[in-house]
């Protein structure tokens, strides 16, 4: 390795730790959480943020995002098979990639979906982690969803709840 990549390693490093600190420091202590927020704050709000705002251009938001209409499960297909392309978020288009996440499990991912199904959406049903089980195979290959348009093909593939 050279000095060069090794002194970017060496910031990214530093970054990362920096960004961990940060939201160590500003994460509510635990027992003011609600229920499902410690997953949502441990693996979506470094880039949706904890109030779910998104930080424009690069990270849509989950509040007020018009995906949320598309139900639970929907949501729980995006955190497992991720998304890549560009796509349209509460008015404003975004390329970006976020990376698939199926290394949760399906207890902290239904926790999650909770979460944000009690915060920012009106649905009917809660995903149980059964239910995330069940979803799990749909997004088995290793490639993030291309878009809208890859995430509704997943749901037509989606069994009854
Ligand atoms: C590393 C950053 C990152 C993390 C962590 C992350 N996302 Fe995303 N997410 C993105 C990006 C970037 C997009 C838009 C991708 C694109 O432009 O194609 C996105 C898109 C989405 C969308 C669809 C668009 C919208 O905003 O409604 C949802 C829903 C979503 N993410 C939920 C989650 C949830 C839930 C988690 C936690 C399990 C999570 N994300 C973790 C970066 C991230």
């Amino acid at each position: 390795m050279t000095i060069r990549n090794l002194a970017r390693y060496c910031r990214r490093g530093a970054l990362l730790a920096g960004t961990a600190l940060l939201l160590g420091a500003c994460a509510p202590s635990s027992d003011e959480l609600a229920e499902g927020q410690e997953p949502y704050l441990r693996f979506c709000a470094s880039c949706h943020g904890n109030d779910g705002g998104g930080k424009a251009p690069a990270f849509p938001p989950i509040a007020g995002s018009e995906w949320l209409e598309l139900g639970p499960d929907a949501i729980a297909l995006v955190v497992l098979g991720g998304m890549s392309g560009e796509i349209e978020v509460a008015g404003r288009t975004y390329r970006g990639y976020m990376p698939p996440m199926r290394q949760l499990s399906d207890d902290d991912i239904a926790g999650l979906l909770g979460y944000i199904g009690r915060e920012w959406a009106s649905w009917e049903r809660l995903p149980d982690s059964a239910r995330v089980a069940e979803l799990r195979p749909l997004t088995d290959d290793s490639r993030a969803t291309a878009g809208r348009e890859g995430l509704e093909a997943l749901l037509e593939q989606v069994p009854a709840p």
